[in-house]
């Protein structure tokens, strides 16, 4: 299976994404490449950030489709054109539905501001503020049907300090993330990354 044609799915700023076109540019992809940008909102800063990156993308707007799966039966047949074999969430903020899942099964990957299990959903940076923990972190995992459900593939924790703010927090979380997220997405291109169950494992 080859997983280094990469498409990267975002909704909103798409500062991950740019760090992982960084990391390609700066040859830490593994042997990665991103072929496509895939936005459910075409006036999200991401777009222009793919622009800016040289990086083809394809923006579509789910209400300008009669249902989410044939908004996503668009997007696989871009997929299938492009020979994708790897999707990276990154800030997509669309649950997948069966239409894009049953193709891409165990090919599809996203990363999480908290712990997962802890703080599954939105605002995971303000949940867990909100609960008092005094650790938290990023997750990266496998997408399944669920909500940040699927099995975990790497973490990295973080300490909350005493003041920190939603804002403090989440600089923090976000430079974890512009690590950890090109390391797995290497170690995914390079195909060293093996899923046994709910058992992520990872080839040095
Ligand atoms: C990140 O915190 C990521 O963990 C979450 O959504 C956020 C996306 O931020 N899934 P950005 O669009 O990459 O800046």
């Amino acid at each position: 299976m080859n997983y280094s044609r990469i498409a990267v799915f975002a909704s909103g700023q798409g500062s991950n994404f740019a760090a992982l076109a960084q990391a390609q540019r700066e040859g830490r992809l593994g042997g990665g490449v991103i072929e496509l940008l895939v936005s459910d909102r075409p006036e999200a800063p991401v777009a222009q950030r793919a622009q800016e990156a040289g990086i083809a993308s394809l923006l579509l707007r789910p209400k300008d489709f009669d249902s989410r799966e044939q908004y996503e039966a668009r997007i696989v047949e871009e997929l299938k054109r492009r020979e994708i074999g790897l999707i990276v969430l990154a800030g997509y903020m669309r649950l997948i539905t069966p239409v894009l899942l049953a193709p891409y099964e165990g090919r599809i990957i996203n990363i999480h501001p908290s712990l997962l299990p802890a703080f599954a959903g939105k605002d995971a940076i303000g949940q867990a503020l909100d609960y008092g923990v005094k650790l938290t972190g990023v997750t990266v995992h496998f997408v399944d049907g669920g909500m940040d459900t699927g099995p975990v593939i790497a973490q990295r924790a973080l300490a909350v300090e005493d003041g920190d703010t939603a804002d403090s927090l989440a600089e923090r979380i976000h430079r974890i993330e512009y690590e950890l997220y090109p390391e797995v997405v290497a170690a995914f291109a390079a195909g060293k990354i093996k899923l046994d169950g709910r058992k992520a494992t990872v080839r040095q």
